[in-house]
């Protein structure tokens, strides 16, 4: 495959936790970020504002040579992955909550996602399935302190009394990027035998385009060029600094 740049885009720092996978599976690719704070929640928003957002970010990620585009957000791949992929003309690739994984399990699966990824999951006896309104954005907004997140409260804001559920899930899916980043306090609320999230997933369903070469997967250089607003932000956020 020619070179180009792996795109990586979100609504802000989720998608950071997904490019931090695939650097460390694919680190001989040039990585571009694109988060798009000024647009986030994308997770409250309608198909049509999301399709105008997308198509603009296209745009402008098509200043650069694209050879693919990673969707590292759940609510972007849910709705609009094959309008994105029509538009951009390249391949795209998504993160969706790995809901089929659990389906055998007897024991509760509780899916945590945006509102607008929540609403395309059915629940059942054993999925669970909860949309959270703001803690996406409660997340971007204190990214540099994440122990301002109180993801109680978020719960309670968004279900009202949905405690005391500790030990009840089996498994607690992460159907947004953006929670990635406070998991822990996210597993002290439920504290379920796992935490999962579609991550793995999209690495893998990239093995077939992408090369891993093992000789480079202890190498630090990683090549990835961070644009937009919030870029210094987010590039902190890799690890990157400076
Ligand atoms: N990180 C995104 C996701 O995985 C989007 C969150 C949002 O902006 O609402 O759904």
């Amino acid at each position: 495959m020619e070179k180009g740049y792996v795109a990586v885009l979100d609504s802000g720092v989720g998608g950071i936790s997904v490019l931090k996978e695939l650097v460390k599976h694919y680190p001989n690719e040039k990585y571009l970020y694109l988060g798009d704070y000024y647009n986030a929640p994308y997770g409250n928003k309608n198909l049509r504002q999301l399709l105008d957002i997308t198509k603009h970010n296209i745009d402008f990620i098509k200043r650069y040579p694209i050879k693919l585009i990673v969707l590292g957000c759940n609510t972007l791949s849910v709705t609009l992955k094959d309008d994105i992929e029509y538009y951009s003309g390249v391949s795209v690739f998504g993160v969706y909550p790995p809901v089929e994984t659990t389906f055998n399990h007897k024991n509760k699966t509780l899916l945590l996602a945006t509102v607008k990824t929540a609403k395309q999951y059915r629940a059942s006896d054993n999925l669970h399935v909860v949309g959270l309104k703001d803690l996406a954005k409660d997340i971007e907004n204190n990214v540099l302190d994440l122990s301002s997140v109180n993801f109680d409260l978020n719960l309670k804001r968004s279900v009202g009394n949905f405690y005391n559920k500790k030990h009840f899930y089996q498994t607690v899916i992460l159907g947004c990027t953006h929670y990635e980043f406070i998991k822990n306090q996210i597993f002290d609320h439920f504290c379920p035998q796992n935490i999962i999230s579609g991550i793995d997933f999209l690495v893998k369903n990239l093995s077939h385009t992408l090369k891993n070469d093992k000789s480079l997967v202890n190498n630090k250089d990683f090549d990835v060029l961070f644009i937009g607003h919030n870029a210094r932000i987010y590039r902190n956020a890799f690890g990157m600094g400076g």
